[in-house]
């Protein structure tokens, strides 16, 4: 069975985070069978988000912009598993990589990734990788990956020597492994406390109508007005039983806010 695997590469030059990307796709190769695409931002028409809303609040067929965002998001949707590479630029992701992710921040509100493995691909001259990995995990966490660590690299700017590539080779190996696993692997992962609470709080606003219109109707299509979690999975007592609890205050709050809303329409 061969599986998809699509990486995003966030630099603006096929320079090393290209090059880190080809030695990880070419470990992955050795593991299983594997089909591995590129899509590099810098090739791609993109527009930057002028902050409309529409997204988030009508749903995403409502933006504006007219360039190749639905197709990644697409191309996205059909892999097993997704790659996020991206050099660190100003102790963060470059400009290219953090606006798709702003063209594609519908997917806070409305995650869809479930089943579906993530690894971001960092690489710095000196300082910056590990925040930007942590980061970069966060975004995918919330879109419904299944997040696997990271593969954070220090590079020259120049071409590196062949003990550097040796040790960079040693690196995505673990990393394809990593993220092989994580790609057969059928299982998803038990939520943990903190995920139970965030997803209870969250559906709460969405179960009253309290956000954006366009929310509720994805969250009750996707069935998770009344279930347990995003996806079927066991969770303990003392998660549900704090999932509930929280989910009440979140009400309460909720029905405030949107009483408050309606007052001020009136008025
Ligand atoms: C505009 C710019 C900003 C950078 N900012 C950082 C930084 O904050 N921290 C760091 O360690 N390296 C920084 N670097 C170095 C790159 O992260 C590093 O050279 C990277 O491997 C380049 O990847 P690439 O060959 O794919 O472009 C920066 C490079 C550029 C061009």
């Amino acid at each position: 069975m061969s599986r998809k695997v699509i990486a995003i590469i966030g630099s603006p030059r096929k320079g090393r985070t290209f090059e880190a990307v080809g030695m990880f796709e070419k470990r992955l190769k050795e593991l299983g069978n594997i089909d591995f695409e590129y899509v590099f931002l810098k090739d791609v028409s993109l527009k930057e988000c002028r902050g409309c809303g529409l997204c988030l609040e009508k749903g995403e067929e409502f933006c504006p912009l007219e360039d190749n965002r639905a197709d990644i998001f697409a191309r996205m949707m059909k892999a097993d598993g997704v790659i996020f590479a991206t050099p660190v630029y100003s102790l963060q992701v470059t400009a290219l990589l953090k606006n798709l992710l702003d063209r594609l921040a519908y997917v806070f509100h409305r995650p869809c990734f479930f089943h579906k493995s993530f690894m971001a691909v960092v690489t710095q001259g000196i300082y910056g990788v590990e925040g930007v990995l942590k980061y970069l995990d966060e975004v995918a966490h919330f879109w419904g990956f299944k997040v696997c660590p990271g593969l954070g690299l220090t590079v020259f700017w120049e071409k590196p020597s062949a003990a550097d590539l040796k040790k960079i080779d040693d690196e995505a190996e673990k990393a394809a492994k990593r993220f092989y696993d994580s790609l057969t692997r059928n299982s998803d992962p038990v939520p943990s406390l903190k995920e139970v609470i965030m997803f209870r709080s969250v559906r709460a606003f969405h179960s009253i109508a309290a956000g954006f219109p366009r929310d509720h109707q994805y969250y009750r299509e996707q069935g998770w007005l009344d279930s347990d979690y995003y996806y079927e999975t066991r969770l303990g007592w003392h998660k549900k039983l704090a999932g509930r609890w929280v989910e009440r205050q979140a009400l309460k709050q909720a029905m405030r806010d949107k009483m408050k809303l309606v007052e001020s329409r009136l008025s």
